[in-house]
């Protein structure tokens, strides 16, 4: 399907993107900027300029030069899970009190990504080179660090917004099980190569700590913040992001192998790269015996794929029912999402348009991997 038939019949993304687009962008630069202009000795200020340009560079604000630069610093999908989140628990007087929690998950899923480009020996990310690619691994693993600890300074800046330091500090320690459980994920993933005996089961674990546990954990902040009294709204839309989050890797999956060039990759990139996704993990299981042992001696060599095998591949892929298989998982997923986001609707104290906007927006996120979602898309 191209893109812009896509954005016709899901129109609500694009509006759902940009609601809090300028409020998150103002917070992150608030979060970054004091802390770079602190003040130091001369020659201090401008070596650590430099590790701050490295941050800047890596949120699309700076150039490799660190001259400023106006790039692209991704969808802010998971602040934007918090604010709605909050907005649909509390009303739109919440978004102000949540933005630093929202401000922490992105840091967070940002000095993830700065890591996992190293792990991964990826030399560019939206487009551009990455950080350890021009300021090398060791800077790259001390920037990253620095805006994860910057991230953490969020967590007190709830306190001075008026939230409860009770709450702060369930909140804080939420976040913290949640990056401990990305770090799981990541360590899971790495172990996956290669290995040819990985179950659907441990595949699905692996991106729940990987990607899904942020997602969860950035919509029940936000519900958290908005609703202090309501502990069951929280659940609620910590299991939404959560549904969500697994949808998103598995349509990352399915895209990555049949549609790479929606999300401005190479064909086929992941079969190239031999990574084990859930088709992959499928199909390894369940082809007849002749393309499971093919794939087993693709996949068991070392290095990329060649044309052929790639090509060979995706032909297993489609004969064992392996692309049939990932679409069923993940609108599974997206019929979680809908049940959770659906109750938390209906149980959510906030009354007024602001609140019902919200949950409409939350749904939109719903239906726009759900048209991704059908076979023939
Ligand atoms: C990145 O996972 C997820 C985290 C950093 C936790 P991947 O390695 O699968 O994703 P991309 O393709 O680099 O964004
Ligand atoms: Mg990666
Ligand atoms: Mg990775």
């Amino acid at each position: 399907m191209n893109a812009g038939k896509k954005a016709a019949r899901t129109p609500g993304i694009a509006r759902t993107l940009g609601r809090y687009r300028a409020e998150i962008e103002a917070g992150l630069r608030a979060a970054v900027s004091p802390a770079a202009a602190a003040p130091r000795a001369p020659e201090s200020a401008r070596a650590l300029a430099t590790m701050y340009g490295q941050i800047e560079y890596h949120l699309g604000w700076r150039a490799e030069d660190l001259s400023p630069a106006q790039g692209d610093p991704g969808k802010l999908l998971r602040p934007t899970l918090t604010l709605l989140a909050a907005e649909l628990a509390g009303g739109g007087d919440a978004v102000g009190r949540a933005l630093p929690a929202a401000v922490t998950v992105e840091m967070i899923h940002n000095f993830s990504l700065i890591h996992d480009d190293i792990e991964d020996g990826d030399e560019a990310r939206r487009g551009r080179p990455t950080l350890w690619k021009i300021w090398g691994q060791a800077q790259a693993i001390n920037s990253g660090d620095a805006l994860f600890s910057m991230a953490r300074m969020g967590v007190w800046e709830l306190a001075r917004l008026g939230v409860e330091p009770g709450l702060v500090v369930r909140l804080g320690k939420l976040l913290d099980q949640t990056c401990l459980e990305l770090c799981e994920g990541q360590h899971l993933d790495m172990s996956f190569e290669g290995r040819r005996e990985v179950t659907e089961e441990m595949y699905l674990d692996m991106i729940g700590r990987k990607t899904a546990a942020l997602m969860s954990c950035a919509a029940e902040v936000g519900a958290r913040i908005g609703a202090p009294e309501d502990d069951t709204l929280g659940d609620q839309l910590g299991a939404f992001g959560r549904a969500l989050g697994l949808a998103f890797q598995l349509r990352d999956d399915v895209l990555g192998i049949w549609a790479a060039k929606e999300l401005g990759k190479s064909y086929a990139g992941d079969v190239r790269r031999k990574k084990m996704t859930l088709p992959v993990i499928h199909a390894l299981a369940q082809a007849a015996s002749e393309d499971r042992e093919a794939l087993v001696a693709i996949y068991a060599a070392r290095g990329l794929a060649t044309d052929e095998q790639v090509a060979r591949t995706l032909e297993i892929l489609d004969r064992s029912g392996s692309r049939a298989r990932a679409y069923h998982a993940l609108r599974e997923q997206l019929d979680i999402a809908t049940a959770a986001l659906e109750s938390a609707r209906r149980k959510a104290p906030a009354q007024g348009a602001s609140a019902r906007e919200a949950g409409e927006a939350l749904m939109s996120l719903v239906d726009f991997i759900r048209a991704d979602a059908t076979i023939d898309g």
